[in-house]
């Protein structure tokens, strides 16, 4: 077995998977007021952006990987309407249930399926757009999730990989010290986990940055990458077209 990233730490490869469910297992119940909290709202004007980006259209068939509490999926449900189909799928179930939960009473009714982004249950070429939105980094393998999702898509659907990436130089000491002492602080005070926050800053640090990741996706299949910076880098959209 060989190491892989932990945040900081260098952990077996078989272990990162069972500390990343131990870091959703804990957060799932807070984690949408966590989020507005820690990006001041922000992460609602980066998903609308990438909802934007989609561009889909009525009938298209989706799937929200690592959809967690559903963000993406409701956005998508409403842009491809009854004759679409929105998959919100996860690997973690008290994520996928809180989500399952406020779709539902929001009135958006999808399926929710457990899975891993590592090895998708669906046959090939099946779906026009597939999304995963803060989800990559904290998978094991990301070239074996990134040609999973690759191999779902229809030839020429897109990817889209919506996640933290490198800040710009001018803002990343004081995005580091935001990062590794005021998250952890407001993870604790809110949903008495300091540990989980430290890690989620942890992870972004380790997350290949934006040309290194363009160049996983067309390793993994893509043809042709689009990178679109959202507040100086703090977070990239990637857009993957299968061609
Ligand atoms: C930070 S949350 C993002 C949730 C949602 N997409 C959003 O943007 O708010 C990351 C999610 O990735 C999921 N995840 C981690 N590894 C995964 C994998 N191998 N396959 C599918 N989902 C995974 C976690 O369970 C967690 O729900």
């Amino acid at each position: 077995m060989s190491d892989t990233h932990f945040g900081f730490q260098k952990v077996d490869e078989n272990q990162k998977a069972q500390r990343v469910r131990g870091v959703f297992d804990s957060v799932a119940s807070n984690y949408d007021l966590m989020n507005d909290l820690m990006s001041a709202g922000l992460h609602r004007v980066w998903k609308s952006y990438a909802v934007a980006v989609a561009n889909l259209r009525a009938g298209d068939q989706v799937l929200d990987i690592a959809a967690g509490t559903g963000d993406l999926t409701r956005a998508f449900a409403k842009a491809v309407g009854p004759k679409g189909l929105v998959l919100h799928t996860d690997i973690n179930e008290a994520m996928l249930r809180q989500g399952r939960d406020r779709l539902l009473d929001e009135g958006v009714i999808v399926p929710s399926v457990i899975c891993d982004a590592e090895t998708l249950p669906f046959a090939a070429e099946r779906f026009d757009l597939v999304s995963v939105a803060f989800g990559l980094r904290n998978m094991t393998h990301k070239d074996k999730a990134l040609a999973e999702m690759c191999r779902v898509l229809k030839p020429g659907g897109r990817l889209l990989v919506l996640e933290f990436s490198k800040v710009a130089a001018p803002l990343a000491k004081a995005y580091d010290w935001y990062s590794f002492n005021i998250l952890p602080r407001i993870g604790q005070l809110v949903a008495g986990d300091g540990e989980s926050y430290r890690y989620l800053a942890e992870s972004i640090r380790v997350h290949p940055d934006q040309a290194t990741l363009k160049a996983m996706m067309k390793t993994a299949g893509f043809g042709h990458v689009d990178v679109h910076n959202m507040s100086a880098g703090v977070v990239a959209l990637h857009v993957g077209i299968k061609c």
